[in-house]
């Protein structure tokens, strides 16, 4: 791997900044996107669950259809290069083909398989405690995704591409436009979270950030 500098990365997320205005005619190349897709989906998650997908809207009739209900993106939805709404899998337990699936593709064998939906059993039953009702268990999907959306930014920010992260919108009412234009199934997807990407229009102001002591708490040898 080729070395980048701590002052690179450094360089980068001090770039980063939530992004409301973006210049309409710069567009993100498909290879550039390729590459902020493809640090989604190497994203990490709880139990290499990837209970995630990434819908890239660049339909702008569609677009235009979420604005209302977006507060959260109202200046710079229909401007941004991309428009992505993370879907999160619902009903994501231990037992579920969703499961059983993921981990045949990781090549166990039905004995290795049954020793780790147990694990995984008790990890959603005891540990973890999301298998009380339905929110739970999608918010923790959600959780993932989140992990997903942050390295999306991130990675983007790093080749000088803008984002903005939006959760400023009605959950029930994109979820209902995105699946009456049958863009995902109901009962197995959500949506967790959305994000634009693009270039920004204009300098944006500086962070403000909590100080460093104020956000690290360190537990020493005594
Ligand atoms: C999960 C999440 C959701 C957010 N939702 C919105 C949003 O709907 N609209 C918006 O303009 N900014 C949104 N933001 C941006 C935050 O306001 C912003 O990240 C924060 O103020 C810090 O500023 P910075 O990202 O420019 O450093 C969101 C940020 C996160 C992490």
């Amino acid at each position: 791997m080729s070395a980048i500098t701590k002052e690179q990365v450094l360089e980068a997320f001090r770039f980063r900044a939530a992004t409301r205005a973006y210049d309409p005619t710069k567009k993100i190349s498909e290879e550039d996107f390729a590459y902020i897709l493809e640090c989604g989906r190497l994203s990490p998650s709880s139990v290499g669950s990837e209970p995630w997908k990434f819908v890239v809207i660049q339909n702008m009739a569609l677009r235009k259809k979420l604005i209302p209900v977006s507060w959260g993106m109202a200046t710079h939805a229909e401007d941004a290069s991309h428009l992505m709404v993370i879907l999160a899998k619902k009903n994501a337990r231990y037992d579920s083909d969703f499961f059983r699936i993921a981990l045949e593709k990781r090549g166990l064998n039905s004995e290795q398989m049954a020793k780790v939906i147990d694990i995984y059993k008790k990890f959603q039953t005891e540990d973890i405690k999301i298998l009380e009702n339905d929110r739970a268990l999608f918010d923790w999907a959600c959780k993932q995704t989140y992990i997903a959306l942050g390295n999306m930014m991130t990675s983007a920010a790093l080749i000088g591409i803008d984002s903005c992260p939006v959760e400023g919108f009605d959950y029930d009412a994109v979820n209902q436009i995105l699946v009456e234009n049958k863009i995902f199934d109901p009962t197995e997807w959500g949506v967790s979270v959305m994000v634009t990407f693009g270039y920004r229009a204009k300098e944006i102001r500086p962070k403000s950030r909590k100080e460093i002591e104020e956000v690290v708490q360190w537990v020493r040898e005594e």
